[in-house]
């Protein structure tokens, strides 16, 4: 049994062969980070070989696709892949106060701290509430934007979405996060359509009470995201992090260009269009994204 030894811990742990430095590290109670669960998607569990290389099978080709972009020396390797034949020494380099819980689960949890799916991601913000609550009360801004929360949470729930970020005035909801159910980026469609419906309805009322009404702007995108639980404690939320994040939000703001109140992305018609009644628009620079982009003003769903 080649033993390893792990530094700064000096724990030697005594392996297979043949098994990986990260099993070898949780046998022996050394807290090797691994944020993707062993999945060659992170580089936290990265170790620098400190005595006898020859300890060590050569990269796998994931592990050299992980490591090259980051420039890491040949001595770095990746603790998930790198596989134990003989005696060797190695250093974990993920080893700041406090990051064996962010980047480590299985201790607890054997799941990794992401995984990647594809989502249908909806943003959505209340047009012009910044001087709709000028002339409000504190506690009745408050209560506006709970009645708000309140319809968007009706119309996510009928099309099992949710919403995975707050953001004063708008939010950030998640279709297809936690589990494949049936069509991600139409579900999302639906929702914002829904939305959309429920905040016209709720002008009546806001009209009566404050004088004027509110209007809501929607933006989807739909494509892979890392989907992971982010924070600590109590204070962790389940979101999704990606460019297509970032897509759909700036989908959404594309809403004031056009003055329109559902913008979707080419990839939500790709996969969603047949079901859609939406015309596309002329191609538009989204800020932070390189090229131009067709966008469609979707205003309803076919029968
Ligand atoms: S644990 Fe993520 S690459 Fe090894």
């Amino acid at each position: 049994m080649p033993a390893v030894r792990f530094l700064p811990d000096e724990v030697v742990s005594a392996a297979v062969s043949g098994e990986t430095l990260l099993q070898a590290a949780r046998r022996a109670g050394v807290p090797l980070a691994s944020a993707c669960g062993g999945e060659a998607a992170c580089s936290t569990c990265r170790v620098l070989i400190i005595e006898d290389p020859a300890g060590l099978e050569p990269p796998p080709e994931e592990e050299a696709a992980v490591l090259a972009p980051l420039g890491a020396e040949a001595a770095v390797r990746l603790g998930c892949r790198a596989r134990v034949r003989g005696p060797v020494t190695v250093r974990r380099l993920v080893i700041y106060e406090n990051d064996e819980a962010v980047t480590t689960r299985w201790k607890a949890e054997p799941e990794p701290l992401g995984r990647e799916r594809m989502v249908g991601v909806l943003f959505a913000d209340l047009r012009g509430f910044t001087a709709f609550s000028e002339s409000l009360l504190p506690y009745d801004v408050v209560h506006v934007l709970n009645r708000f929360y309140a319809l968007a949470e009706a119309s996510l729930d009928r099309h099992a979405g949710r919403i995975a970020t707050y953001l004063g005035d708008g939010f950030m909801a998640l279709f297809g996060a936690e589990e494949a159910v049936g069509e991600p980026a139409l579900r999302a469609v639906r929702a914002g359509l829904s939305l959309i419906d429920a905040v016209d309805g709720w002008k009546p009322y806001l009209v009566a009470l404050h004088g004027r009404g509110l209007e809501v702007s929607v933006g989807v995108h739909f494509g892979p995201a890392v989907v992971g639980a982010l924070g600590h404690g109590e204070s962790r939320i389940v979101t999704a992090v990606g460019d297509v994040v970032n897509t759909a939000a700036r989908i959404e703001q594309a809403n004031r260009g056009f003055g329109t109140h559902l913008l979707v992305s080419e990839a939500v018609m790709r996969v969603a269009g047949e079901h859609l009644a939406a015309s596309a628009l002329p191609p538009v620079g989204l800020p932070g994204k390189s090229g131009r982009h067709v966008l469609y003003a979707v205003t309803g769903v076919r029968p």
